[in-house]
């Protein structure tokens, strides 16, 4: 059955509303799983040059809508090109994800004069390209990673399995710490809000290392800090569409989404799909969670989970996503079996 495109199906469903088949997304959409991405990130001199040469990461924010029917685009760039515009270096070895220089405390103070836009100057020069050659029915997408989770990457230099290094941190060097959480709150809200004025429809805030804090660290490191960021874009951008992705948030998900109020929670795979009817108040959206492994090893168990999710969550908005990014080793016939599956074509 064909049907007539809606308009911004997936911003719709961001601001509340309930659809019969859910909008979908893929996280990591763009990426190394895609042929075409791999051959233009080979031409690009690396990938941070990838994310500041707006032509080239305009084509590859479209690559992935070429190929599915899917209804929205996210803007190609990284979370940690906000601690690259704070002054510290982050570079991407290949085959060993990012390693950062050194963080000064010292530095704190110059840091937290700056004035991260002019550095960012591509990144949004790429949202204003693809604004205007996505067809008017798709959502665009922008993002910035949430404080806590930039700042396990800056004190830590690189990622880890527990981010041991900035939860030391944090309670070794409080003030330290908090003076680096504001820094971060402030250039976030610039940044989120420089991406509305050249044309996203919606932000994510990836808080991808919610999990391993106990309660009250929680609350100080991720609670805290996302609600002031949401705050501040809307004291700037009206009713701003926002979701917040806290992966491994748990039994704090509910506490994220009342106190932050995001309009829509990303929830990772192994959050059960039952606990959002229980835990959430109705008109909160959810977004997921399928677990991309199910992705790439394809077949029926792919299309069973997702069916799963999509009625549990039949009732209240949802935009299909998976529960965190898709794998380089995916076959793209699966993702294009899942995304019609999804969107019934
Ligand atoms: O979703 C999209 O398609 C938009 C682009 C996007 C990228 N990174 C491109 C990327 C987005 C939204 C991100 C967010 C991001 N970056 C997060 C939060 C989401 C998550 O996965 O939890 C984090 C933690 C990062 C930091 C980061 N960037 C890491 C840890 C790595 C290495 C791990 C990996 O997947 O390779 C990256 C590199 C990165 N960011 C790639 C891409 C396409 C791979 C780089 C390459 O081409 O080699």
């Amino acid at each position: 059955m064909t049907e007539i495109a809606e308009p911004k199906k997936l911003l719709r469903t961001v601001l509340g509303e309930v659809q019969k088949r859910p909008p979908i997304w893929i996280m990591r959409q763009a990426g190394r799983y895609l042929p075409e991405y791999l051959e233009v990130r080979s031409k690009a001199n690396g990938f941070l040059n990838l994310c500041y040469t707006p032509e080239l990461a305009a084509k590859v924010t479209l690559q992935p809508l070429q190929r599915f029917n899917l209804d929205a685009a996210i803007l190609f760039s990284d979370i940690l090109v906000v601690p690259d515009a704070l002054g510290q270096k982050v570079a991407f070895e290949q085959g060993e994800g990012p390693v950062l220089a050194a963080l000064d405390v010292k530095e704190l103070p110059a840091m937290a004069e700056k004035n991260v836009l002019p550095h960012l100057a591509p990144v949004l020069e790429t949202v204003a390209r693809v604004r205007e050659a996505l067809e008017p029915e798709k959502t665009l997408i922008g993002f910035c990673g949430a404080p806590w989770t930039v700042a396990t990457y800056m004190i830590g230099q690189r990622g880890s399995p527990d981010q041991a290094a900035a939860r030391l941190f944090a309670l070794r060097e409080p003030d330290a710490f908090s003076a680096l959480m504001d820094i971060l709150v402030e250039a976030s809200v610039d940044y989120l809000v420089a991406q509305f004025e050249a044309g996203v429809d919606v932000v994510q805030i990836f808080e991808s290392w919610a999990l391993n804090l106990d309660e009250a660290a929680f609350q100080d490191r991720v609670i805290g800090p996302n609600k002031r960021i949401v705050d501040g874009v809307r004291a700037r951008v009206p009713n701003a569409p926002i979701i917040g992705f806290p992966r491994g948030a748990a039994g704090m998900t509910a506490r994220y989404v009342e106190e932050t109020g995001v309009n829509m929670v990303g929830l990772d795979y192994s959050m059960p799909v039952g606990f959002a009817d229980k835990f959430l108040a109705p008109n909160i959206g959810v977004q997921g969670n399928l677990d991309p492994l199910r992705v790439v090893a394809g077949g029926s168990q792919m299309i069973e989970s997702a069916e799963g999710i999509i009625s549990a969550f039949a009732k209240r908005p949802h935009v299909f996503n998976l529960g965190h990014g898709i794998v380089p080793q995916t076959p793209i016939e699966h993702v294009e079996q899942l995304v019609n599956f999804v969107t019934e074509s």
